[in-house]
């Protein structure tokens, strides 16, 4: 069938509009994007980012679904790529990024202080990286919900990460070199933290009274393992009510463990090996009917296994 001159042209406008609209993407993005990769010096995304303006097409990159003119890149998910070099501060430019995940890379050298512009950064992974530095760049992007930066080298205190992440709820920067006390608060100012992973640093203080103060109904997983803390538990430990992890081997906590422990009602996990624990278990361990895990080998406890423990039906030893 014939279609009349016209017509044809007219289709041709309309496709062509409709392929530039929706391939190229928002020029900044694009400058951004490139600055990242040059900076670069390995990393499969250098062979496959083509040299095209449709950078929401490229691999690992997600731009918003918006339709209108030019879209927004809103996600760059490039783990495991082989990534090696320094992260640009041209990344800073993604200044719509919600998601970005540079996770099991060979990335080195400090997170740039222009990355605190990402307003609207809600999940970043960098866990499993040779980052290094301090990480308070991070203290001014309060919109992140989930931060792992996990088996680096960074340093410094939890302090750097400053009391304004007041959307946080997951928390992982263990396997890194931060160091000094936990501080008056763990929470970093958010109420809604639900898992917190420090173990494998070298944090070194008692912990304070009020340190679980701003997230204690929210925290389910507590992991504090291989540090030199010390001290006693504070009590307030024990008004955590909905935590089910709580992990605390291999640092140098002291003292009695308290009979308070029966308000862990939904407790699974209790690990506390290689510590300086004296005293007998309290013979409470029966009403944590959810207990799965029990390891306290290693410290100073005397006397016997509670006989309690024997209503811990889901208990595997
Ligand atoms: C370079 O990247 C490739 C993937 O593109 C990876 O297989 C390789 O191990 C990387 N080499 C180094 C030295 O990081
Ligand atoms: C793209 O759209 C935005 C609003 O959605 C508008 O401000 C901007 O001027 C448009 N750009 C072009 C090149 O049409
Ligand atoms: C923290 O890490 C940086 C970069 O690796 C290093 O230069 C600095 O000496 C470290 N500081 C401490 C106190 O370990
Ligand atoms: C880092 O932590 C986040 C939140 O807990 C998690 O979703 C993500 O899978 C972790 N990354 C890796 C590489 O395990
Ligand atoms: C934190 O990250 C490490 C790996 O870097 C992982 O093994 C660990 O399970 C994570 N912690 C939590 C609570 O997910
Ligand atoms: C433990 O459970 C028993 C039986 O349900 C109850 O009588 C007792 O008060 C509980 N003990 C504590 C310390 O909560």
């Amino acid at each position: 069938m014939d279609f009349p001159p016209l017509t044809l042209v007219k289709l041709a406008i309309l496709a062509g509009l409709t392929i530039s609209s929706s391939s190229s993407c928002y020029s900044g993005d694009l400058e951004a994007l490139r600055g990242f990769a040059g900076t670069l010096t390995n990393g499969s995304i250098l062979l496959s980012w083509p040299d095209d303006k449709a950078c929401c097409f490229w691999d690992g990159v997600f731009c918003s679904p918006d339709t209108s003119n030019s879209s927004r890149v809103t996600l760059l998910r490039l783990a495991d790529r082989g990534l090696r070099g320094s992260i640009s501060a041209l990344l800073s430019n993604l200044n719509e990024l919600q998601y970005l995940d540079l996770s099991g890379n060979a990335l080195s050298g400090g997170i740039p202080p222009e990355l605190s512009s990402l307003r609207r950064l809600q999940h970043l992974d960098l866990s499993h990286n040779a980052l290094s530095g301090p990480v308070t760049t991070i203290a001014a992007i309060n919109t992140i919900q989930s931060l792992n930066l996990s088996s680096n080298c960074f340093n410094g205190s939890l302090s750097d990460l400053g009391a304004k992440l007041s959307n946080l709820i997951h928390l992982n920067i263990s396997n890194n070199y931060f160091y000094g006390s936990l501080g008056p608060g763990i929470c970093i100012g958010s109420s809604l933290l639900q898992v917190i992973d420090l173990s494998m640093n070298s944090f070194s203080s008692e912990l304070h009274e009020e340190i679980f103060s701003d997230c204690s109904s929210s925290l389910i997983e507590l992991q504090m393992g291989s540090n030199s803390l010390e001290g006693s538990l504070p009590s307030s430990i024990f008004d955590l009510v909905s935590l089910q992890i709580l992990s605390l081997p291999f640092n140098d906590f002291t003292g009695y463990l308290s009979e308070k422990l029966s308000n862990l009602l939904e407790l699974r996990r209790l690990i506390i090996s290689g510590n300086g624990f004296s005293g007998q278990l309290p013979n409470v361990l029966g009403n944590l009917t959810m207990l799965e895990q029990l390891m306290a080998d290693s410290n100073s406890l005397s006397g016997e296994l509670p006989r309690s423990l024997g209503d811990c039906l889901n208990l595997k030893i």
